[in-house]
C-alpha cells in the first residue's frame, strides 16, 4: 500500500446532511446501515462494469483493499486476459493484477448475471462520439440494461463514465427503474463519481486523487462516499449527480480551452515570426494568475477531444451556446492540419515538398509513454499526409501497428527512419526518445513538443512548433 492510502480519509462537509438525514428517509426498502457496514468492513461484493483504462485499475485497487470484485467486460479477450493475470493496461503491471486474481479477489465475466449478489456496481464504460459527432451513450445504456436485469433491493449503482449533466438521472435511472420495476432512492441507490485517472501519471493515482461524488438522495450519497473512502484518501461530496457530472465537464473544458489558447498562440506567433516558447516561458514567470499549458500537435485520448463536445452538445439542447468551449475544440481539432502545413513549408525551404519529401513521424500515441492511440493527432497527420500522396512513415516504441484509413501501417526501425527522412516530426514526447541522438541523425526535425528545449542550445536543423 502507498503511504497515501494509509493516511486517514480527509472529510468534507456533506452537502445533503443539513437538509436530510438517513432517519428522514423511511421509504428505503432495505437497511442502508447494513450496506454501509459491509462496505466499511470490506465484506461488500463490488461489481465493476468495463475493465479498461479506468475500470481495471479501480478493480485492482478494490481487490487490494480487501473487497471481492466481479468484473464485467464484454470484450472476451480482455476478460480472459484479466483472469489469466495478463494486464493489457500499461499502468497495471501483470504482477499487480495477479496479486488480486490469484487470491480470488478479482474475477472477470462477460455476462451481467455475475453481478447478482453484488452490493455496489461501478460503471466504467466508454462514452464516445457517434458517427454524427454527437455524444454516443450506447455503452452506458447497455450497462444500465444489463444491471437492471439483475438489480435487487439494496444494491447501489455508481456511474463513473464521463458524460454531460443529467446522464445519471435522465438516462441511466429511467432504464434501471423501468426494466427492474424497482424505484431509485427506495429500492436501489444511484450516484455519479467522475473518473479523474491520468494514464501514465506516476505521481497521482487512484489513492491520492480526490474523488468527487454526487447523488440526489442522502442514502445514495452516504453509500458512495463510504465506498470511495475505502480506496481514496479524499472524497468530495457534492449536492447532486448533475453537479458531479458538471465538475468533470468543467475540468476537461478547462484543459481544452487552455490548450486551445496556447495552440492559437503558437499559430499567431508563427504568423508574427515570434517564438511562442520564449513568449510562454516569460509569461509563466508570473507567480500568480497564470498556469502553464504548452502547444502541441492537437489533443487526443478519450477525454479532451470528446468531453467538451458532450458539454457543448447538452448546452445547445438547452438553448445555450457554449461558444468558448466549441471554439477551443475546433482550434485543437485543426492543429494536426496546421502542423502538416508547417511540415510543407519546411520541406519547401529544402527545395522539396509534401509530395516529394520523406516524412517520419516520431510517436503516434496521443500522449507520452502510453500506447493509447485513441483520437491521436499524429495519426490524423499521417492520414492527411497519405491523402496528399506523401511518403510518410512512423516510429513509436509503444505502438507496433496503427490503422490509417482502410489500411494499416507498422512502426519503422528508428535508425532506418531517421536515416531516410527529409524531415522528422517529433509528435509525441516519449521519455525514451534520446533527442540529442535524434537531432544528430536527422536532416531536419520539427519539434512539436518543445522536447529539444531542455538542452538550452540552438540546433540549426531543429524547428520548434
Ligand atoms: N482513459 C482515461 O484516461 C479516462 C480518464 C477519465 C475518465 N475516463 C472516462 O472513463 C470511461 C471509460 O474510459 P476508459 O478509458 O476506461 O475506456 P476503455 O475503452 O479503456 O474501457 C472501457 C471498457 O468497457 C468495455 N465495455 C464497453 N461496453 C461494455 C458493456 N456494455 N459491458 C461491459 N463492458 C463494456 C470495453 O470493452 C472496454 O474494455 C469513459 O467515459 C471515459 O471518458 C477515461
Amino acid at each position: 500500500m502507498s503511504p497515501e492510502s494509509q493516511s486517514p480519509a480527509k472529510d468534507h462537509a456533506h452537502p445533503l446532511s443539513t437538509t436530510h438525514t438517513l432517519a428522514a428517509n423511511p421509504d428505503l426498502s432495505f437497511s442502508v446501515e447494513a450496506l454501509l457496514r459491509r462496505i466499511e468492513n470490506k465484506t461488500a461484493i463490488i461489481g465493476v462494469v468495463g475493465l479498461g483504462y479506468v475500470g481495471l485499475p479501480l478493480a485492482v485497487e478494490l481487490g487490494k483493499a480487501g473487497f471481492s470484485v466481479v468484473g464485467i467486460e464484454i470484450d472476451e479477450k480482455r476478460a480472459a486476459e484479466c483472469n489469466a493475470g495478463n494486464s493489457y493496461i500499461t499502468d497495471i503491471p501483470s504482477a499487480e493484477l495477479r496479486t488480486v486474481v490469484n487470491t480470488d479477489k478479482l474475477k472477470a465475466y462477460t455476462s451481467f448475471e455475475a453481478l447478482a449478489g453484488t452490493d455496489v456496481i461501478v460503471v466504467c464504460v466508454p462514452t464516445n462520439l457517434g458517427a454524427d459527432g454527437n455524444p454516443d451513450l450506447r455503452h452506458v445504456e447497455a450497462s444500465a440494461e444489463g444491471i437492471s436485469s439483475i438489480l435487487k433491493p439494496g444494491q447501489a449503482v455508481i456511474l463513473e463514465s464521463t458524460s454531460f449533466p443529467g446522464t445519471t438521472e435522465e438516462i441511466a435511472k429511467p432504464i434501471l427503474e423501468a426494466m427492474s420495476g424497482l424505484v431509485c432512492a427506495k429500492d436501489f441507490l444511484l450516484a455519479f463519481s467522475p473518473e479523474r485517472v491520468d494514464p501514465g501519471n506516476k505521481t497521482y493515482t487512484v489513492h491520492n486523487t480526490p474523488k468527487v461524488v454526487g447523488a440526489s438522495d442522502v442514502a445514495s450519497l452516504d453509500v458512495a462516499v463510504m465506498f470511495y473512502k475505502q480506496v481514496v484518501g479524499e472524497v468530495v461530496p457534492v449536492s447532486c449527480s448533475r453537479t458531479a457530472e458538471m465538475v468533470k465537464m468543467f475540468e476537461n473544458a478547462f484543459r481544452a480551452v487552455n490548450i486551445g489558447l496556447v495552440n492559437e498562440m503558437a499559430q499567431l506567433c508563427d504568423h508574427m515570426n515570434l517564438d511562442v516558447w520564449e513568449v510562454l516561458d516569460a509569461a509563466y514567470t508570473k507567480p500568480f494568475g497564470i498556469m502553464p499549458f504548452y502547444p502541441g500537435p492537437g489533443v487526443g485520448g478519450h477525454c479532451i477531444p470528446v468531453d467538451p463536445v458532450y458539454l457543448a452538445w447538452k448546452a445547445e439542447k438547452l438553448g445555450f451556446d457554449s461558444d468558448v468551449v466549441w471554439l477551443a475544440a475546433k482550434t485543437n481539432r485543426e492543429m494536426p492540419q496546421w502542423v502538416v502545413s508547417k511540415v510543407g513549408r519546411l520541406l519547401e525551404k529544402q527545395g522539396s515538398s509534401l509530395t516529394t519529401g520523406k516524412i517520419v513521424i516520431l510517436g503516434v500515441s496521443y500522449k507520452k509513454d502510453v500506447p493509447d492511440c485513441r483520437e491521436s493527432p499524429p495519426i490524423y497527420m499521417i492520414e492527411q499526409l497519405q491523402e496528399m500522396g506523401s511518403n510518410v512513415s512512423f516510429h513509436d516504441p509503444f505502438v507496433d501497428e496503427i490503422r490509417v484509413g482502410a489500411g494499416k501501417m507498422k512502426s519503422e526501425d528508428l535508425e532506418d527512419a531517421l536515416a531516410s527522412a527529409d524531415i522528422v516530426v517529433l509528435a509525441t514526447d516519449h521519455s525514451c526518445y534520446d533527442m540529442r541522438d535524434i537531432v544528430r541523425k536527422s536532416k531536419h526535425v520539427l519539434d512539436t513538443r518543445g522536447m529539444t528545449r531542455k538542452f538550452g542550445e540552438h540546433f540549426e536543423n531543429v524547428t520548434l512548433l
